[in-house]
């Protein structure tokens, strides 16, 4: 950037422009609203909350009362909702069967918030995690997780989730080819209105801890590799982001997202000035965690925490965030 020549201190004073909250709203570069928000939220089978104990201030929510958020989301200008399941471990195979199950919790509570709010925004998670015995996010062939075919277990999930009214698909599993496939899937059902949010620079995170915990995906290792780097991203890669990013553009990805959020705001930035498509990014369960531990120690304020994380994000350039937060956040802001 080339700049006039500048004044220079005493002419030039910074602090001028920071003095009272009147200028400093005036000249603010980024803003945060509830309508950067996508709530992450977590269904179970059963009756009632059932809290999370790694995610203080998160339940595990009903089907019923997933719909009471839905439009309590509409009355707090959340324009979406991501919803992840726990499922009981009795119910879980290697194959991941119940992924694809019309009459799962799943399609039961996109149908149930759909009719509570239709003007909110359902996104469903296209990977078999929470249905898998194993919590790998495909299927295990000779100790590997098999691309191909996890991609066809994905795409029979992601039709499920369509057909029941689901809005965004947000495919989190890391198989090359995923969006291809169910864009194509989508296609052919006459689909073609079904969004595609790719989870397309996933990392291979510590950060991921207490959603096992929200899910009820046990510990890695058991019944195959015991993480899963063979798939999700390496933490120390920019470039190969970018080209993860551009194939699942390629593919028919409508939005991208980087995952998780606040220790990889350098790819969502990158991820802006390179490719001009609506980008988001994923404040996960471990910031979450993070925050909320320090808070509660009385090490950090709580509420400035919150909407500080979450600005970071419009300022690195995100069209929106899927947290956590949300519905504190979007109270927090007045909505
Ligand atoms: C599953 C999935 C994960 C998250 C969202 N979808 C976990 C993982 O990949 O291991 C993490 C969400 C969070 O930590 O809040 N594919």
């Amino acid at each position: 950037m080339s700049l006039p020549p500048l004044a220079s201190y005493p002419a030039l004073r910074l602090r001028r422009l920071r003095q009272a909250d009147w200028i400093r709203r005036l000249v603010r570069e980024s803003v945060l609203t509830p309508a950067d928000l996508i709530w992450s939220m977590v269904v179970h089978e059963g009756d009632g909350e059932v809290p999370v104990a790694s995610m203080p201030g998160v339940s595990r929510l009903s089907v019923k009362d997933c719909a009471k958020a839905a439009i309590e989301a509409r009355k707090l200008g959340i324009p979406a909702i991501a919803i992840f399941p726990h499922i009981d471990g009795s119910k879980k195979d290697a194959a991941g069967s119940l992924a694809a199950d019309p009459n799962g919790v799943i399609a039961t509570v996109v149908k149930a918030m759909k009719d509570a709010a239709p003007e909110v925004g359902i996104m469903c998670d296209v990977a078999l995690d929470p249905f898998t015995d194993h919590g790998h996010d495909g299927i295990i062939e000779n100790g590997k997780i098999a691309n191909d075919p996890t991609i066809e277990r994905l795409v029979e999930q992601a039709l499920v989730q369509a057909k029941a009214g689901c809005d965004i698909l947000a495919p989190s599993d890391m198989m090359d080819g995923r969006c291809a496939a169910l864009r194509s899937a989508l296609e052919a059902e006459g689909l073609q209105d079904v969004m595609i949010m790719s989870y397309a620079a996933k990392f291979a995170s510590a950060f991921y801890g207490p959603y096992r915990d929200a899910i009820g995906s046990g510990k890695l290792g058991t019944l195959g590799p015991s993480d899963k780097k063979t798939y999700q991203m390496d933490s120390a890669n920019t470039e190969e982001a970018l080209r993860e990013v551009a194939l699942d553009i390629a593919e028919g990805a409508d939005m991208v997202m980087v995952k998780p959020g606040m220790p990889y705001l350098d790819i969502v930035s990158r991820v802006v000035e390179e490719f001009h498509m609506p980008t988001f990014a994923f404040q996960v369960s471990g910031e979450y965690a993070m925050i909320m531990a320090a808070a509660q120690n009385g090490w950090i304020d709580e509420e400035r925490a919150i909407l500080e994380s979450l600005g970071a994000f419009k300022r690195a350039g995100a069209a929106g965030i899927i947290s956590y937060f949300a519905p504190r956040a979007a109270r927090m802001l007045g909505a």
